[in-house]
């Protein structure tokens, strides 16, 4: 017996009472059905370990394979010709956490899949613990973070040891947000108003986690400091030696013939050294 042999009025009743006895394509009684286990909240790092399970109760096509993704990628060693599937997870941690989905493919018919959610709260694993800028150059510093949902971000900056939301007046603040990573970039730093400690801010329904950028901003004349410190050094020897040229000279003055050598020495050195 088969549905496209009969006319299609009957078909159509038959299909509306025996439902997916009769397949056939784009009916929405036909699609395969995908049992999943509940999500998971992953709460300590690491927790116990967890299995996913999906399994395709209902199905009138032929199996030809089955994978799990983990947002949006096959995950190796998954493959099998499997309705029930499972993957489990050994100690799961905040990098763990995602959308995995089993997927089921078909002879002859459109794949199937089923998602599953692996929840963590936020854990930032990559930002700048200092950045070291002159005044008048830009500073960038961001944050990365694991953890799904993906989190909202916040920068504030620590005002006597309390975060403040940054204020944006002077328009140098740029804040750049990507689902799992963040960048504020300040522009034309200022020595009076900018340094200090940035928190970067990442929360989702599951919790949150922060942490802080130390920003220092040096004077102009901070690449100039070797040079006027020897600079400094030449000025002080120049006064010492004239300082020392200037005691002598009254000194030498009575005893005329051992001066005048002594001045003659004195005076040829002086310039090959210079
Ligand atoms: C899937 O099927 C297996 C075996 O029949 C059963 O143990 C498991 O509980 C089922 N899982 C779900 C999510 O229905
Ligand atoms: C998968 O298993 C089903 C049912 O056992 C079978 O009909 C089908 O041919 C298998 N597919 C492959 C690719 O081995
Ligand atoms: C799951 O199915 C949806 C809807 O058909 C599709 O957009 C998505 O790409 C599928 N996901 C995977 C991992 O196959
Ligand atoms: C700050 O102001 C500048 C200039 O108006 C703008 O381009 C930038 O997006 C603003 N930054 C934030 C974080 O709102
Ligand atoms: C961050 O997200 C992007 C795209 O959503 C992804 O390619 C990347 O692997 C993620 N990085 C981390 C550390 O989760
Ligand atoms: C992050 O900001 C949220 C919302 O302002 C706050 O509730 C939370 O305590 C902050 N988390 C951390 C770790 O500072």
């Amino acid at each position: 017996m088969s549905g496209s042999s009969l006319p299609s009025a009957l078909a159509l009743s038959l299909l509306l009472v025996s439902g997916s006895l009769f397949p056939g394509p784009g009916a929405a009684q036909n699609e395969p059905r995908i049992v999943t286990s509940e999500e998971v909240i992953i709460r300590e790092s690491p927790a116990p370990s967890v299995t996913l399970q999906c399994n395709l109760t209902s199905n009138s096509h032929t199996l030809t394979y089955s994978y799990w993704t983990k947002n949006g990628v096959e995950l190796t060693a998954t493959r099998k010709n499997a309705s029930n599937m499972e993957y489990r997870i050994n100690k799961p941690r905040a990098e763990d956490s995602g959308e995995y989905h089993c997927v089921y493919h078909f002879l002859n018919a459109p794949k199937a899949n089923a998602t599953i959610e692996v929840k963590a709260a936020p854990d930032i694993t990559g930002h700048k613990r200092s950045e070291n800028k002159n005044e008048g150059q830009d500073a960038v510093m961001y944050c990365k973070s694991v953890g799904y949902p993906h989190p909202e971000w916040i920068w504030r900056k620590k005002e006597n040891g309390m975060p403040v939301e940054i204020v944006n007046t002077s328009g140098r603040f740029i804040i750049i947000n990507r689902e799992n990573y963040t960048e504020l970039s300040i522009t034309n730093l200022q020595i009076t108003e900018d340094p200090g400690e940035y928190e970067c801010n990442a929360t989702n329904s599951i919790g949150s986690a922060s942490v802080v950028t130390i920003l220092r901003v040096r004077s102009h004349l901070a690449p100039l400091w070797p040079f006027l410190g020897i600079l400094a050094e030449i000025i002080i020897l120049v006064v010492i030696i004239v300082v020392y040229e200037k005691r002598k000279r009254p000194d030498e003055v009575p005893d005329d013939k051992n001066g005048g050598e002594h001045l003659m020495h004195y005076h040829p050195q002086f310039k090959t050294d210079s």
